[in-house]
């Protein structure tokens, strides 16, 4: 080890509380011995320093560089699977991505999520319970759901979409249901405009995720659940831009035709795309 390496590590001895310093130690050993073990050279330091530069000025309120790069490094899915895989019951969690708006509107059972109307996309219901692990329904959990429009593009994103569009936030029913109308999401590409797209240029890699609904689920006394619905046969689920596809959060849909069942529970009196998926949450803070 060079003497400044381990200068380096012991000039933070001093960090009272035991996990910031092994943290803290750790990365400077591991940075140092990425170093040595590339010889990396004045110039490369430079880039390197220009890039994180950079990256962080592309960051403001409405824009996340750096979890852009943490994401596409596949180090969001890490950490994520470091923390959430140990349960198989609950439902598997993925990247909560950069698009989230909080304070959407909290919309009605069955209510559509769609405020401004493209095209003429056969309408999609998506249904299912929220259960715990013991399988019972927890009711008013908050389902917060978000996707693309038909161009791939978020509202948000778009200055053409109402802020609400395809967004809203949906309280489970006394026996656990949820339900929304909207349209199917389709794949699209990951911003590309800043220091991420550069990289990725650069690395002849592509942009696109697979076609997914976002979800965040929080109930009282549950763990938070960020996740998404993968919409199966997508031909980007297997080369997903940021790694967070999980077989068990692909789902399939089922066209429907109206009837009255149809017309009286859900207002759907067209022909309809069906998706059914429960959610497991696990107890928790
Ligand atoms: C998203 O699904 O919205 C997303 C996730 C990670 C990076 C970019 C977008
Ligand atoms: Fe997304």
């Amino acid at each position: 080890m060079h003497d400044v390496t381990t200068s380096a590590i012991k000039s933070f001895e001093n960090i009272s509380d035991a996990r910031p310093k092994m943290l803290i130690q750790k990365l400077v050993k591991a940075i140092h011995e990425y170093i040595d073990d590339v010889e990396l050279t004045q110039q490369e330091w430079e880039m390197a320093i220009d890039f994180l530069t950079r990256t962080g000025q592309l960051c403001h309120e409405q824009r996340q560089e750096y979890i852009l790069l943490s994401d596409v490094l596949g180090v969001s899915m890490l950490v994520d699977e470091i923390n959430h895989s140990k349960n198989h019951e609950q439902t598997p969690s993925t990247v909560f991505g950069p698009f989230f708006i909080a304070n959407m509107p909290v919309r009605h059972y069955a209510d559509s999520i769609i405020e401004e109307k493209v095209g003429d996309e056969m309408p999609l219901l998506v249904k299912g319970k929220i259960f715990n692990q013991q399988g019972e329904a927890i009711k008013n959990a908050k389902i917060e759901v978000w996707q693309t429009a038909e161009n791939g593009m978020y509202s948000g994103q778009d200055p053409d979409q109402p802020v609400a569009n395809l967004r809203g936030a949906f309280m489970s029913q006394e026996n656990g249901e949820y339900a929304f109308k909207s349209i199917l999401p389709v794949s699209y590409q990951i911003p590309s405009d800043g220091t991420v797209g550069e990289l990725l240029n650069y690395s002849k890699r592509h942009f696109w995720r697979p076609a997914h609904i976002h979800f965040m689920i929080i109930a009282e006394g549950y763990q938070p659940l960020v996740t998404h619905l993968f919409i199966q046969n997508d031909e980007y689920l297997q080369g997903d831009a940021v790694f967070g596809v999980k077989d068990r959060l692909i789902v399939g849909f089922e066209q429907k035709q109206a009837d009255a069942t149809s017309k009286q529970q859900f207002g759907l009196d067209e022909s309809f795309n069906l998706i059914e998926y429960d959610f497991v949450l696990s107890k928790g803070e």
